[in-house]
C-alpha cells in the first residue's frame, strides 16, 4: 500500500476525515463555548484563560501539540492536497445540484479557514508565546481588537466562525456517509437536518462570544494580573 500524500490514498483520506471530527471538530465546539463566557463579562472570560494559563507549562504545551496543532496541521495540509486534486465543478451547469454545491463549498471553506487560522493562531497563541504575555489573549485585548480598526477584525471573525461552523456541520454529514453510519436515504436526511441545526447553533455561539467582547467594558484589574506561571516558566 502506497502512503504517498500527493495522490488519492484510502488510509490518509480516512485519517483526514477522522481528524476533522475528533479532535479538531470537538476542539472547535468547546473553544467557541468557552469563548462565549465573554457574554457574562470580562472577569468570567479571563477566568477561563487563567484556568489554562495556570496549568504547568509543559502539560499545556504537550496538550496543545498532541491534541490541537498536530491533528489540525495534518488535516489542513492534506485538505489542501484534496482541494488541489478536485476539479472545480461549482460553475458547471451539469453538476449544479445542491448537494454538489454544498460539497464544493465545503472545500472552499477549508481554504478560507486555512488562512483565517494562520492569522488567528499567530495573533493569539503565537503572540502570547512570542511576547511572553498572556494579556494578549485576555478580555481587554479582544475588546480593543473587535472595536477598533474599523471593525475589520470583527468582520473577519464573523466570517471565520461561520465558515468553520459550516465546514464542520457539513463535514459531519459527509463523515456519517463515509464511515457507513448513515446508509439509507431516510437516515441521511435526518443527519442533514441535524447538521443544519448544528451549523446554526455553533455559529450563534461563536457570534455571541464576539458580541460579549464588544458590549462589555474592559476590566481594569486585568492590567494588574501577573503574567501566568506558564509564561514565566517558559521564559
Ligand atoms: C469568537 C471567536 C474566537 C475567539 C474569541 C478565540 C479565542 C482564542 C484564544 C484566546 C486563543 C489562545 C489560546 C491559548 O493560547 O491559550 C485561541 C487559539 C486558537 N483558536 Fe480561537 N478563537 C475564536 C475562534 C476560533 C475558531 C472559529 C477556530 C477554528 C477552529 C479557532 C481555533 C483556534 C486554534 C486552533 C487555536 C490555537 C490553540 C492553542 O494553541 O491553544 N478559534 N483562540
Ligand atoms: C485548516 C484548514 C482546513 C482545510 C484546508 C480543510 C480541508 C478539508 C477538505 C478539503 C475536506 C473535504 C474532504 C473530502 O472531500 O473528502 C474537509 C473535510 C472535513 N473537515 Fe476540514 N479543513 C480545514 C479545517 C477544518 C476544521 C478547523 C475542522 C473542524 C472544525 C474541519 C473538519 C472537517 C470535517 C469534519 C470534514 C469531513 C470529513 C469527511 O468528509 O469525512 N476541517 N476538510
Amino acid at each position: 500500500m502506497s502512503l504517498a500524500l500527493n495522490r488519492e490514498n484510502y488510509f490518509w483520506h480516512k485519517v483526514h476525515s477522522l481528524t476533522g471530527v475528533i479532535p479538531v471538530g470537538y476542539y472547535m465546539v468547546q473553544h467557541l463555548v468557552l469563548n462565549s463566557f465573554s457574554l457574562a463579562g470580562a472577569s468570567y472570560f479571563n477566568a477561563v484563560i487563567n484556568f489554562f494559563e495556570g496549568m504547568p507549562w509543559y502539560f499545556l504545551l504537550a496538550t496543545e501539540i498532541c491534541l490541537i496543532w498536530a491533528p489540525l496541521l495534518f488535516h489542513a495540509v492534506y485538505g489542501i492536497f484534496i482541494v488541489g486534486r478536485s476539479k472545480v465543478n461549482y460553475f458547471e451547469e451539469k453538476y449544479g445540484w445542491s448537494q454538489n454545491r454544498m460539497y464544493t463549498f465545503q472545500r472552499y471553506s477549508g481554504v478560507f479557514i486555512f488562512f483565517f487560522l494562520i492569522l488567528h493562531v499567530s495573533t493569539t497563541t503565537g503572540a502570547k508565546y512570542l511576547h511572553h504575555d498572556a494579556n494578549l489573549i485576555r478580555f481587554n485585548a479582544w475588546h480593543d481588537k473587535l472595536t477598533g480598526d474599523y471593525y475589520l477584525w470583527t468582520i473577519l471573525y464573523v466570517l471565520g466562525i461561520a465558515a468553520s461552523s459550516y465546514h464542520l456541520a457539513y463535514g459531519i454529514w459527509n463523515f456519517c456517509i463515509r464511515w457507513g453510519i448513515t446508509i439509507s436515504d431516510a437516515a441521511q436526511v435526518k443527519v442533514q437536518k441535524f447538521s443544519l441545526a448544528f451549523f446554526v447553533v455553533v455559529t450563534v455561539i461563536g457570534w455571541a462570544a464576539l458580541i460579549g467582547f464588544i458590549v462589555h467594558p474592559k476590566d481594569d484589574s486585568q492590567l494588574a494580573l501577573n503574567q501566568s506561571p506558564t509564561i514565566v516558566s517558559i521564559r
